[in-house]
């Protein structure tokens, strides 16, 4: 299996997403939904998916640069941007080696860095991190030890299970504002535990 399994398989599932007037397609899902809060100014959205989340900033005024590996999902979010005239730039990237420029008032990776090997996960993150401004908020989402669930993922080593505490060990010195986990029913009588940070950087005026 290539290391590209995860975006074909995002690929293939936006697909049939788009394709199918699916009523409820444009909702947040349940991270997307705490991070909204707290999204003002410049945003990163790195690993966007279909777009909800940077489409429901722009309309509270955010003005939003989304980043993502799957071709469908960004011409789709290219096209909703337009049709609503929302502040979205959204670009084709594969987020594994993408060169950040620039920082922002709040940088957003939900469900994306467990598609990465964790020695590519953390380096990104740093990066990440990097890329908040002092005073900025960062959220991150990722899935934790636990969970029995691997279908979508890439075997022998195409992704990364955060050890339950490694996002606290390293957002220490940052404000933390909101510290979640959620588990989520999957297939074969598993479950999926994905754990939600959400950190102020310190610094800045707030
Ligand atoms: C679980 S979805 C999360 C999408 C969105 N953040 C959300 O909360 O709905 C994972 C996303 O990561 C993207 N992805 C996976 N591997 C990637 C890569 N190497 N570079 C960029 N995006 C990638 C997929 O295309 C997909 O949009």
């Amino acid at each position: 299996m290539s290391r590209d399994h995860s975006i074909s398989f995002f690929d293939t599932q936006f697909r049939s997403a788009t394709s199918v007037a699916s009523a409820g397609s444009s909702a947040l899902n349940p991270f997307e939904t705490l991070a909204l809060p707290y999204l003002s100014g410049t945003v990163l959205d790195f690993g966007c998916g279909l777009g909800n989340l940077a489409c429901a900033a722009a309309r509270q005024g955010c003005r939003v640069t989304a980043l993502d590996a799957s071709a469908v999902a960004i011409d789709h979010l290219q096209r909703r941007a337009a049709d609503e005239q929302l502040s979205v730039s959204a670009t084709l990237a594969d987020l594994r080696d993408y060169p950040i420029s620039g920082s922002f008032d709040a940088v957003v990776a939900i469900g994306v860095l467990m598609f990465f090997d964790c020695t590519t996960a953390y380096r990104v993150l740093h990066e990440l991190q990097s890329s908040t401004r002092p005073g900025g908020v960062a959220v991150v989402n990722v899935l934790i030890v636990g969970t029995t669930f691997m279908d979508m993922f890439v075997p022998n080593g195409g992704h990364c299970l955060f050890p339950s505490d490694e996002l606290a060990r390293r957002f220490a010195g940052w404000e933390i504002l909101q510290a979640e986990t959620h588990d989520f029913d999957a297939p074969h009588q598993t479950i999926k535990r994905f754990a939600t940070l959400i950190a102020r950087k310190p610094g800045g005026q707030g």
